[in-house]
């Protein structure tokens, strides 16, 4: 080949070949884009936004659903059934309507609001400070607990008391948070210790309620009320599952990565979202609201029971508003790292995660997925040694207040 084309055909060859590359190595890690997803970064004791982590750059959001709106469905949804299913519900006759709640983590904003959605709807919360206690009772088999207080509840001019019989925050001995089997195993001993005193379960998400039901409200008749809406919890409603909410995880899938998305191409942040993109996807103000000052969008929830639950059958099933191809030549392959933290929980893994699969192709990006225990955050930044090969982050922590230890390594 002549000495003085070779050149000239490497150079073109590398310019066309090396943008994407050329832009990941010349972008900051500090600079990329983040989402913190599921878990907000927060104070796990007083519940305050970390603000550092959420402004970390002006390319990073927070991608969740309203906790108090959801929260306070949940409670409403489970007052209703009381109120509309009163025969045959309080199983000893003793007018007291029981009930045990399945707390998921005291220190997560979402199942601190779930408790307090509850308690304030069935009449059992206690305010300290202005704020509804959230904390586990242990049990309160007489109704003297100082966390809760008896509810009085009139209907059909007989008057009924609710009390909170038990509740207890299912983590496991290694640390995990939300855990399904030791839920399965506290009912074990609350339906030991209680008896036909309860009549009501309910938990903080699907994956807590449905290993009680399976292990004990099946059998027993008893209504169990969860939250998320996962498949499995959505087909048992067929099979006496009360009712449970959908936190729109495909609205929050598709949010979590559109937004990495937009941040990548430079694009209004509220194309595909607020405003239809060239393909046609957008959301209504009815799927979630977006609050600037806590750069912070939230998916509205919707409950979902015995009268219309078959509309919820499958909780993988992309969301067909937003669900259009893009255009690969402007919104070329990125790639993203993303991490769940922890394998074993029911929602991120039965739901949330095989819908960020189907959206990441839809989004043109490539993402690597990282799988936490449940208990140990550096288990999953330690598997974030090489950032300098990805183009944005996805972050679901182990516990709200770690925000730190992602950011410390996206700065160096
Ligand atoms: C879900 C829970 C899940 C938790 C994980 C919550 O929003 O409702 O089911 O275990 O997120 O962080």
């Amino acid at each position: 080949m002549n000495k003085r084309v070779f050149p000239a055909l490497s150079l073109a060859l590398s310019l066309l070949l090396a943008p994407s590359m050329m832009l990941r190595a010349e972008v900051a890690n500090k600079d990329k884009p983040v989402v913190w997803y599921n878990r907000q970064p927060s104070n796990s004791s007083t519940g305050e936004l970390d603000m550092d982590a959420l402004q970390f750059n002006d390319k990073t959001y927070y991608v969740g659903f309203d906790a108090n709106q959801g929260a306070e469905l949940q409670g409403e949804m489970i007052l209703d059934y009381i109120k509309g299913h009163i025969d045959g519900l309080d199983r000893n006759g003793d007018k007291v309507i029981g009930y045990v709640l399945a707390i998921g983590d005291v220190g997560h904003n979402d199942s601190i609001a779930r408790t307090r959605g509850v308690r304030k709807a069935l009449g059992t919360a206690v305010e300290e400070d202005g704020k509804i206690k959230s904390d586990p009772v242990g049990t309160n088999a007489d109704g003297s607990s100082s966390v809760v207080q008896d509810g009085k509840l009139e209907i059909d001019g007989v008057e009924y008391t609710i009390r909170e019989l038990a509740s207890q925050e299912m983590k496991n001995t290694a640390g995990a948070t939300w855990d399904a089997a030791t839920a399965g195993n506290a009912i074990g001993i609350w339906s030991g210790d209680f008896g036909d005193q309860i009549d009501i379960v309910a938990s903080n998400n699907d994956g807590m309620g449905m290993a009680i039901f399976n292990n004990w409200s099946k059998e027993n008749n008893v209504p169990t009320f969860g939250y998320d809406a996962n498949s499995d919890a959505v087909q048992a409603i067929g099979e006496g599952y009360a009712g449970t909410i959908s936190q729109h995880a495909d609205v929050q899938a598709y949010l979590t990565l559109r937004v990495l998305r937009n941040a990548l191409d430079g694009v209004d942040i509220d194309t595909g979202i607020g405003t239809a993109d060239e393909a046609g996807n957008v959301l209504s103000d009815k799927d979630y609201v977006y609050r600037e000052d806590e750069r912070s969008y939230y998916a509205l929830n919707l409950a979902v029971t015995a009268e219309n639950y078959e509309q919820f059958l499958d909780s993988t099933a992309v969301y067909e508003p937003v669900s259009k191809q893009l255009d690969a030549e402007k919104a070329p392959v990125k790639k993203v790292w993303l991490n769940t933290y922890n394998s074993a929980d029911n929602f991120l893994g039965s739901t949330y995660k095989p819908l960020l699969q189907k959206y990441d192709d839809l989004l043109n990006l490539e993402v690597e997925y990282v799988d936490g225990d449940g208990q140990t955050e550096s288990n999953i930044t330690n598997r974030l040694a090489n950032p300098a090969e990805y183009d944005a982050f996805a972050i679901n922590m182990v516990k709200t207040d770690n925000a730190a230890s992602y950011m410390q390594i996206l700065q160096q």
